[in-house]
């Protein structure tokens, strides 16, 4: 059930009230969908036994397939105590309980002990806190020596993007994306000490990302987060006054893909010391 809950972090009430909105719904995505995430899983080399952290986790599709497809042992954190709830539930019916665990974390100030992660990897996650270097060096931090740290973020494509393109990332939507140049992503990886910088930008096709999403979940899923969703508009209005808002004011700009895209940022650990370089 949702509740109203205390600001978190340097969440706004209207982040908040989306990524509650999806939680409920049990609905959350990253760019590029699963293409995107074995990239990652390739350029951050995980294998059978790696252990893996994702910092925003969502509903938990990517630690339940990283358990299932490559028999990793993964963490995944989130902000949002909802989608810790959702990824729990989805790990207890995929019977992968034993081997993913789920809590809640903010990015900026993660629960671990230095060098405990063999990859600490991020989708669409990094592009929301406030302090995104604090998020990396936090990353970097809790990764193994020689580890890997992989991000999969929005990034702009051509500088500089029109207001409305902005606008609408940053606070049409209703979360408030902040996406970065390439430039940007990979300058905060290596702000955080990572070497071995490897960057992969690309568009964003929107009938892809929609073919995508059903892939992940199936039309029943999506049935079903219709209809929680919807439950969730009837009886509770202050996501109506939110919904209405972004209805009105979240129209996607013709030009959107032109300027947003998303890019997979990977770099390693340096292997002499803990925490040398960061
Ligand atoms: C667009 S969703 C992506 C979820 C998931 N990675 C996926 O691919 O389905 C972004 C997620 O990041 C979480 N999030 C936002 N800010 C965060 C922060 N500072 N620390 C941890 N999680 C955060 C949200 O609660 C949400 O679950």
């Amino acid at each position: 059930m949702v509740n109203m809950m205390a600001q978190k972090s340097d969440q706004t009430e209207s982040e908040q009230h989306f990524f509650d909105f999806a939680a409920e719904a049990g609905l959350t995505k990253h760019f590029g969908g699963l293409e995107a995430t074995e990239e990652l899983v390739e350029l951050c080399n995980i294998g059978e036994g790696s252990y893996v952290l994702d910092v925003g986790c969502g509903v938990g599709q990517t630690p339940c397939f990283l358990v299932k497809k490559y028999g990793c042992r993964v963490v995944g954190v989130d902000i949002n105590e909802r989608m810790i709830e959702r990824s729990r539930e989805r790990a207890g019916k995929e019977g992968v309980a034993d081997s993913a665990e789920f809590r809640v974390a903010d990015a900026q100030d993660l629960p671990f002990e230095d060098d405990t992660f063999d990859a600490v990897i991020t989708e669409s996650v990094t592009a929301f806190p406030e302090d995104k270097q604090k998020a990396v060096r936090e990353y970097t931090r809790v990764t193994k020596p020689g580890g890997y740290v992989g991000l999969n973020e929005a990034t702009w494509l051509k500088m500089p993007p029109p207001p409305e393109i902005v606008a609408w990332a940053s606070q049409d939507l209703g979360a408030q994306v902040k996406p970065l140049t390439s430039d940007g992503w990979a300058g905060l990886l290596e702000g955080a000490g990572l070497t071995h910088i490897v960057v992969n930008v690309r568009e964003v096709r929107a009938r892809r990302e929609a073919k995508e999403l059903i892939h992940r979940y199936g039309y029943g899923g999506m049935l079903r987060s219709l209809y929680r969703a919807l439950s969730l508009y009837a009886r509770n209005p202050v996501y109506r006054r939110f919904v209405k808002r972004v209805r009105k004011e979240g129209i996607t700009p013709d030009n959107l893909e032109e300027y947003l895209g998303y890019g997979v940022f990977v770099g390693r650990k340096w292997l002499g010391g803990a925490s040398s370089g960061i």
